[in-house]
């Protein structure tokens, strides 16, 4: 069995030991949209299932074949089919949805707005005519950068009406990762807002997009979103608020066709390098994958309020707030803001307000309202859920257990799904009319995908056994590249579980996992380099070139350590140069700077002085070791170590620091 991360918040010990099953109520199942098991079945011949699932989305013409993987791991869905991915999301609700409302938006402050299918389809068009006034066409890339507003799925939605291809920086991102992302796409068009709501306070976006910008030579037009109406800076002939730009737009404007294989969109998402992967995604396929699982995996009916609590600048609101939900005409709820403003209730009012149906959200924010108390959710009445979902890191069964009780009432089928940046949309899940649940695992693949556990030498592993998560078979909405990086794309995720002289091609998640006799899988976490903290994803190198770019330091070590609420927290290790002096002054000043290179979700929690980091012989920092000495494990062989007393000094100041930072608390 391979080495697992000891870090994921799981362990295998911890999985092994859960026995509890959580079987659809027959009355669930009896009104689900899917509720025979035979579908797994049908799924078998994936390509032919996949072909069913296309007549879920309009196509303007045809394809001449469902998969063309002759040129694998370059895959082609749909082929040569041409559609606008709009008009699913909008143009064909028109008729029999006009008034249905697409989005309920819930802003922090306590405004709220609402969008029927016709005023977005009319929001959408002025957009994109306001975009092609600005010299946007097929194949440009704009570049997104803002708050959780309405404006924000209107401007995605734009730029795919005109074949452009939409590159969307979460808002949490500094400057620096702006303009990096920028620089790689070399996006045309930034759209951003004047500030952000959050936790009460005021981002001043458009400011940290301005500073972007100074360094992004493509970037020809900046379009501003007014939403806190704050004084912004606004460079002449280059930024041009939104408002402006519509008034005059006519709000219908014919949509670009596009192939089925044609980018609709890049995220960027780390990797195990410093440098982040542009994920670039299709049209046809992503469309077709997004709004099957929306459908199937939330148990979506036409009456249902749904709502996940992403950010549009994640792959789960790009799939499942935005494509997904769209496709399939769903009402959904948008919220700006943080859970806990004005107070910790916030969640829960807003299920009660707006008797949402589907709640989606991650195991991150279910142990911090675990950590709140039962009183929060206790306030509100959330009888109207109907299913429950989790995503983006794994659930430990404790968390799944509170959710089911006190958020579920028992009676809401929990779908823990998971699925990646890459993978466009949900992969492992139950499907809730069919699937017996338990907690803390994903369940098994979903019909139409196949998925398996594989040893170091690619061997599948027995049941009950543990390795790599490994998926056996292209699927639609699959990245179909790294923007113009297509070797990094092959060696990352087909490199390692390969046999192209056997025309055998294997994706490799980067995830270790453990299958159970049943069959079902119960992911660990990342088995790379790259941490999982709250459910957002950044690589140690990421942070390490961060904190080594500062003046005082000389070298950097990150490793992601347990944490009970955030799965993982970034620990780091600094060596700093001769003549400086560790102090917490400075601790403060690296943790802010690498707030500023990347963003604040990249500030490490810990931050402890070396003199010198553990290195193996070949000088190779040893990881591992700072992960045990970060969770206060007792330390084992150190005798690879070239420098072996460096640990034990190390583990004292861990240790002390941890002791300080406890008293402080
Ligand atoms: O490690 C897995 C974890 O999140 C990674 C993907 O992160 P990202 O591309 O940011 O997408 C997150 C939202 C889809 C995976 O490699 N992950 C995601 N969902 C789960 C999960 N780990 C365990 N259980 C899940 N349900």
């Amino acid at each position: 069995m391979p080495e697992m991360p000891e870090d994921s918040g799981v362990t295998i010990e911890a999985l092994m030991d859960e026995q509890r099953t959580f079987a659809p109520s027959p009355s669930f199942s009896a009104q689900a949209n899917i509720s025979s098991p035979s579908i797994y079945e049908e799924g078998e011949d994936y390509v032919s299932f996949w072909e069913k699932q296309a007549d879920r989305i309009s196509w303007r013409s045809p394809w001449s074949k469902v998969l063309d993987w002759s040129n694998a791991p370059f895959a082609k869905w749909y082929v040569d089919a041409k559609l606008n991915v709009t008009e699913s999301c909008l143009d064909r609700h028109l008729e029999t949805k006009g008034d249905k409302v697409a989005f309920y938006f819930e802003g922090e402050p306590g405004d709220t707005r609402t969008l029927t299918y016709r005023e977005l389809y009319h929001e959408v068009n002025k957009f994109a005519n306001g975009l092609e006034s600005l010299g946007v066409q097929k194949g440009d890339r704009i570049a997104i950068y803002m708050g959780m507003i309405p404006e924000l799925p209107i401007a995605l939605l734009a730029s795919a009406r005109l074949g452009a291809t939409h590159s969307v920086v979460f808002g949490g991102f500094s400057s620096d990762s702006l303009r990096d992302r920028i620089n790689d796409a070399e996006a045309k068009v930034l759209i951003t807002c004047d500030e952000a709501w959050r936790n009460g306070n005021r981002i001043a976006l458009k400011e940290y997009a301005d500073s972007a910008v100074e360094e992004c030579p493509s970037i020809e037009k900046v379009v501003v979103v007014a939403r806190t109406n704050a004084e912004v800076a606004m460079a002449d002939g280059r930024d041009i608020f939104y408002h402006d730009l519509i008034a005059t737009m006519s709000d219908e404007k014919e949509a670009t066709e596009t192939d089925s294989e044609d980018p609709l969109f890049i995220l960027y998402t780390s990797g195990t390098t410093g440098r982040p992967k542009g994920i670039q995604h299709s049209t046809g396929g992503y469309l077709v994958g997004t709004s099957f699982t929306h459908a199937n995996v939330f148990d979506i009916k036409d009456d249902d309020i749904y709502w996940c609590t992403a950010d549009i600048g994640w792959v789960t609101g790009h799939s499942y707030i935005v494509y997904g939900p769209l496709a399939n005409g769903c009402t959904s709820v948008i919220y700006e803001g943080v859970p806990n403003f004005p107070d910790k209730d916030r969640f829960w009012d807003i299920i009660a307000k707006y008797k949402v149906t589907q709640f989606y959200t991650a195991p991150t924010a279910i142990r911090t309202f675990m950590k709140w108390g039962t009183e929060f959710p206790e306030r509100h009445d959330l009888s109207s859920l109907k299913v429950i979902g989790t995503v983006g890191e794994p659930i430990n069964p404790e968390a799944w257990i509170w959710y089911n009780e006190t958020i579920g009432k028992g009676t809401c089928p929990i779908v823990d799904t998971w699925w990646q940046t890459e993978t466009g949309h949900i992969m492992i899940s139950p499907l809730p009319g069919v699937t017996t649940t338990k907690p803390g695992s994903a369940t098994v693949p979903l019909p139409g995908i196949g998925a398996d556990i594989v040893d170091d030498e690619g061997h599948s592993v027995p049941l009950g056994g543990g390795g790599y998560l490994v998926l056996t078979h292209p699927w639609p909405g699959m990245l179909r590249t790294i923007y113009k990086d297509p070797e990094r794309f092959k060696e990352t995720y087909w490199g390692r579980f390969s046999k192209p002289e056997e025309n055998k091609w294997v994706y490799f998640a980067g995830d270790g996992a453990k299958r159970d006799t049943d069959g079902y899988f119960w992911l660990l976490g990342r088995v790379d380099d790259v941490m999982n903290v709250s459910g957002h994803r950044i690589s140690t190198l990421e942070v390490e070139s961060a904190l080594v770019d500062h003046h005082a330091v000389a070298e950097a070590a990150v490793v992601g350590r347990n944490d009970a609420i955030t799965g993982q927290a970034i620990a780091a290790f600094v060596t700093l140069k001769g003549n400086v002096e560790g102090n917490e002054m400075l601790l403060q000043e690296l943790r802010e700077h690498v707030a500023t290179k990347i963003g604040k979700i990249a500030r490490p929690a810990s931050i402890v002085f070396t003199d010198e980091l553990p290195k193996t012989r070949s000088g190779k920092i040893m990881r591992r070791l700072l992960r045990d000495i970060s969770e206060q494990r007792k330390l084992g062989d150190v005798t690879t170590l070239a420098n072996a007393d460096v640990v034990r000094e190390i583990a004292e100041r861990a240790q002390n620091q941890a002791s300080s930072q406890a008293s402080q608390e």
